[in-house]
């Protein structure tokens, strides 16, 4: 039965203990929906690696008593109009009274996550932003997608012409939502004053184009979501991004806010002296940046990646939550992506103390957030921790090798109508409780989930369920792979 979407599956036992060894290209439902390449999520795609940690910086501040904010604004400031560099923040406390932007080509650098500690008090303040505001992109005239159907993993759509298109151009492979497909989705017909995607949501897959071949354009990035001309009119369509920030980064240190914002009720009837608080906000259109090496503490929504921001990478994140958990108005999302080809790894969400209820997403995606993004071995202390796409079809999202609980799911009626919140979903080698269950237009697949389900009827694709797989890491093994 799970099997039946599979049109061929490779699962040979291996002689190795290491676990179940599974072909991840041979995967493919009767379709030809294949699992999304991933490889391409993170800083520069993930072809080059983040700058070197240990690279010379370009002037240094010593920790001093009082308000630092503009002190270190105006340091980074003054390296970024100079061309950009590393601004070192010696070991040593540093309070902020507000917000500190990291400038383009900039990196905020401690000495380590225990010794360069900043400080705040103010749980409204966003303690680092990436970017400023920009205007929306410069949109083109777009053509429409000819073909039938266009799976996930396919790199190739037809046009009707792609006289006027270039090589490198940027385009968003769009579809309206028809009202056939929110139908053919089981979505119609949520509560009272619910509703989920309407006909006036776009759904966006933002790519460049990286071939022309008469009315053939193969794109840089696979596609994340499929495309059926049963149920929609894809489009391709050109555009020019705003100028961006890009190049800038934050490493090896802690921000404290104390009083603790964590576990503080959230929405509308949420905690005022806690609204809008982030220890780091990664605006739109923002890429190629990074936080590396960074603990956090105190904050209850502690990181977010908004929506058109690109290729980012939060390497050795480590989230504290040291706070009560008061859930009246739902839970928080300590680390948020809106953004595109996200790539967090190597990080985790902590509880200060396992005896008292501490509850939150680890990981959320929002409404449309376009795949690919990438979670590789992500640890979360607690099984009420669950990294979960949140609403309104996502697409693309790997949780890899990590041992959070991953829930892939129908939300239903829950918020607005949150309804299918993931398509091509891939839950690989994952040692958590998982939900996997599949939208009825689209696949969310299991590969190697060994933890225990939460709930019956696991109905998304599961391929070695119960087993360890091999390769351990899928964004691993697809990196690997292209850069053969
Ligand atoms: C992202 O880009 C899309 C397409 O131009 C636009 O509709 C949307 O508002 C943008 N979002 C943000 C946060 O800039
Ligand atoms: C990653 O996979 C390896 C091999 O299956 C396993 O030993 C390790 O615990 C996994 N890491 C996480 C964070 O789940
Ligand atoms: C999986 O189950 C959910 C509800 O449990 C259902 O809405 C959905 O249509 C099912 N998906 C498929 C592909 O059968």
């Amino acid at each position: 039965m799970l099997f039946s979407k599979l049109a061929s599956v490779s699962v040979v036992l291996p002689l190795a203990l290491a676990g179940t060894n599974v072909d991840y290209t041979k995967l493919q439902t009767k379709q030809g929906d294949k699992l999304p390449d991933f490889s391409f999520c993170g800083y520069h795609a993930s072809n080059d690696p983040l700058p070197a940690a240990n690279r010379a910086a370009t002037s240094s501040l010593s920790a001093a008593s009082g308000d630092q904010t503009k002190r270190i604004q105006d340091a980074l400031d003054k390296i970024s109009s100079a061309g950009g560099g590393v601004l070192h923040l010696k070991a040593g406390e540093y309070q902020l009274s507000s917000g500190v932007m990291i400038p383009p080509k900039t990196s905020l650098r401690g000495d380590g996550a225990g010794k360069t500690k900043i400080q705040l008090k103010d749980g409204t303040l966003v303690a680092f932003t990436m970017g400023t505001k920009v205007s929306g992109p410069k949109a083109g005239t777009p053509v429409d997608i000819t073909d039938k159907y266009v799976p996930v993993g396919s790199d190739k759509v037809t046009v009707k012409s792609a006289s006027g298109l270039k090589v490198g151009q940027s385009v968003f492979i769009q579809r309206a939502v028809t009202q056939e497909w929110v139908v053919a989705n089981g979505m119609a017909n949520l509560e009272e004053g619910d509703h989920w995607l309407t006909p006036k949501d776009t759904v966006f897959q933002p790519r460049k184009i990286q071939a022309i071949s008469s009315d053939t354009v193969t794109l840089d990035v696979p596609l994340t979501d499929q495309l059926d001309s049963k149920y929609m009119s894809p489009k391709l369509a050109p555009y020019t991004p705003p100028d961006a920030s890009s190049e800038m980064g934050l490493e090896s240190l802690s921000v404290t806010l104390n009083p603790s914002c964590s576990g503080h009720a959230i929405g509308a009837g949420g905690d005022p002296k806690c609204k809008g608080g982030m220890a780091l906000s990664v605006l739109a259109w923002v890429t190629d940046s990074w936080a590396r090496d960074v603990a956090v503490r105190g904050y209850n929504n502690a990181v977010g990646v908004a929506q058109n921001a690109s290729r980012v990478t939060l390497q050795g994140l480590i989230i504290t939550r040291d706070g009560e958990t008061d859930s009246s108005n739902g839970y928080a999302a300590d680390i948020s992506i809106v953004g595109t080809q996200v790539l967090i790894v190597d990080s985790s969400t902590r509880v200060s103390d396992s005896k008292i209820n501490m509850k939150s997403f680890p990981i959320v995606t929002q409404g449309l957030t376009a795949g690919p993004n990438c979670v590789v071995r992500y640890s979360a202390a607690q099984p009420y921790m669950q990294i979960q796409p949140h609403a309104h079809w996502a697409h693309g999202l790997l949780v890899d090798n990590s041992s959070a609980t991953t829930t892939f799911i129908n939300r239903g009626s829950a918020g607005s109508g949150h309804g299918w919140a993931i398509n091509s979903g891939v839950a690989w080698n994952t040692a958590g409780d998982y939900d996997i269950q599949s939208p009825p237009l689209g696949v969310n697949w299991g590969v190697g989930c060994h933890g225990g389900a939460r709930q019956k009827g696991n109905n998304g694709t599961m391929v070695a369920e119960k087993e360890s797989v091999v390769p351990a890491s899928l964004f691993e093994a697809q990196l690997a792979d292209r850069k053969k």
